[in-house]
């Protein structure tokens, strides 16, 4: 049988799970495709410092190895450029793409979207989302025949992790940022995570999804948690409430002829201590989604850490790789619907 041969962008926390379980369990996911998965080559920005990997697959040519013969490429680096170009290239090319970027898909998404539609390529992200909860797959595919009204939920496991310890134990920010970043919940520079903009990249990606329509980071009303005090977080345990940091998109229907607009926003929120939310501790995630047919659903698992993303890269390249055997393809995203964000602050 035909390798399926995958190139993989990015050797950090995620990916290197990601290549420790793709070499440590060849076989098992070999049995599950129907194909051997060969991994090609690893690009790091340098070689020499990951001597736990097989030396021939390092390389520091990340755009020559998208450029080599391989099937699926996996990307794992984060940020917009250069990374933008070499995804697209491969797309172009028909190769698979696998990402975890938020980022780059909160930004770019529609521009790699329609790449992956013009060359039939596949297009996974499941990663880029809440870790290793399986919710961007339920929301193109298992929800695709509803009508979802809102999806709000704990997104970032960095900002999740400080709160609650400062909520459980009293401790300072500092230290428990420091915890978080030891332990791989923390993005490289930790402002994305406690300002808001990697939960505002993910509800960007949500609010697109669920509801059919381009949301950008740009477009989300964001604030972050470097503002909350231990005494606000006292203040809140006196209401019977905690603080949490929440993404919180919304189908809105407004004015005499009820045109529908969207509403995307990243916000601490004071919540009941009995709400379910409220329970969510260290760098869990869980986000509901609203749908008219299907009601109330809950997803809640680890959202961040080297293990639990790489769950979900995985399985997104069996997914591909999957495909590229047996002739088939990924889901088809369709973003038909123009809702105007609304800006926060009006009602
Ligand atoms: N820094 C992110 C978080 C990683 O803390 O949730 C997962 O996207």
């Amino acid at each position: 049988q035909t390798p399926v041969r995958v190139a993989l962008l990015g050797c950090g926390t995620v990916g290197s799970e990601v290549a420790r379980r793709l070499l440590g369990d060849a076989e098992e996911l070999a049995a599950r495709v129907g194909a051997p998965i060969e991994l090609t080559g690893i690009a790091v920005r340098r070689p020499d410092k990951h001597p736990e990997l097989p030396k021939e697959l390092l390389t520091a040519d990340a755009s020559g190895l998208v450029e080599s013969d391989v099937d699926v490429v996996i990307e794992l680096i984060g940020g917009i450029e250069p990374v933008r170009g070499w995804l697209l290239t491969a797309l172009r090319k028909g190769k698979s793409v696998v990402t975890g970027n938020k980022a780059l898909l909160a930004e770019y998404g529609a521009e790699l979207s329609a790449a992956a539609s013009e060359s039939g390529a596949d297009l996974y992200y499941e990663a880029a989302v809440a870790g290793a909860i399986p919710l961007l797959r339920p929301l193109r595919e298992s929800l695709a025949g509803d009508r979802i009204t809102r999806v709000m939920g704990i997104v970032n496991g960095t900002t999740n992790f400080i709160l609650s310890a400062m909520d459980s134990t009293g401790a300072s920010y500092a230290e428990t940022l420091d915890e978080a970043t030891r332990l791989g919940y923390a993005e490289a520079d930790p402002s994305a995570d406690v300002d808001g903009y990697d939960a505002a990249s993910k509800a960007a990606i949500l609010a697109s999804l669920a509801f059919h329509t381009r949301v950008t980071a740009s477009d989300v009303y964001r604030e972050g948690i470097t503002g909350i005090s231990a005494s606000d977080i006292v203040a809140a345990q006196r209401l019977n409430r905690t603080v949490k940091l929440l993404a919180i998109c919304e189908r809105v229907a407004e004015g005499p002829e009820a045109s529908e607009s969207v509403s995307v926003r990243v916000h601490p929120v004071m919540i009941p201590r009995t709400h379910q939310l409220a329970g969510v501790g260290g760098a869990f995630n869980a986000v509901y989604v609203e749908a008219e047919a299907a009601g109330e659903l809950m997803f809640y698992g680890q959202g961040a850490g080297g293990a639990p993303t790489a769950s979900a890269v995985l399985g997104d390249l069996v997914a591909a790789a999957r495909n590229r055997v047996a002739g088939g393809r990924g889901p088809r995203e369709s973003m038909h619907a123009a809702l105007p964000v609304r800006p926060m602050g009006e009602t």
